[in-house]
């Protein structure tokens, strides 16, 4: 059964433009084609900004993290993993003062995952194939 990731970012609540377009195109293909319909709202649920902590636990060894490095990394990894389970992803996110919310840019940081979501192995960075359809 494929899996839909719907990912809500606007601040701007129910008038937001991107919510409805995003939730209407998810729904949209579940109801089309079928699968599970995850949503991820952004700002219901602020993914944590990325600190010390987070950096330096996802390059340390699991056993020789700290409690707050630990919970770090669970917390950026339970996004990854989210997201990586997802065969389809929509992402609804309007334009913040030149950029995306800061919601959205706090979980851009926590899954952008030298590694994990991408590697630099070939000299430039270069994403893991996460979905199968990205809109
Ligand atoms: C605080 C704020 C900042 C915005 N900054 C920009 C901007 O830098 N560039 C732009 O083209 N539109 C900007 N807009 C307009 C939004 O992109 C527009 O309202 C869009 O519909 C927001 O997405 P949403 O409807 O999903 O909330 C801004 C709107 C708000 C409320």
């Amino acid at each position: 059964m494929r899996k839909i990731l719907l990912i809500t970012s606007s601040p701007r609540g129910t008038e937001s433009l991107s919510t409805r377009f995003a939730t209407e195109i998810a729904h949209g293909l579940r109801s089309q084609g079928g699968g599970s319909l995850t949503v991820r709202d952004l700002v219901a649920n602020p993914p944590p900004h990325i600190t010390e902590d987070y950096i330096l636990g996802r390059t340390a060894s699991p056993d020789s993290r700290t409690t707050q490095q630990n919970v770090a990394v669970e917390r950026a990894r339970e996004l990854v993993d989210e997201l990586c389970a997802a065969d389809i992803i929509v992402l609804g996110s309007g334009m913040m003062n030149f950029g995306p919310s800061s919601q959205l840019k706090a979980w851009i940081d926590n899954v952008i995952w030298p590694g994990v979501t991408f590697s630099y192995a070939t000299g430039a960075p270069q994403a893991y194939l996460l979905a199968r359809s990205f809109i």
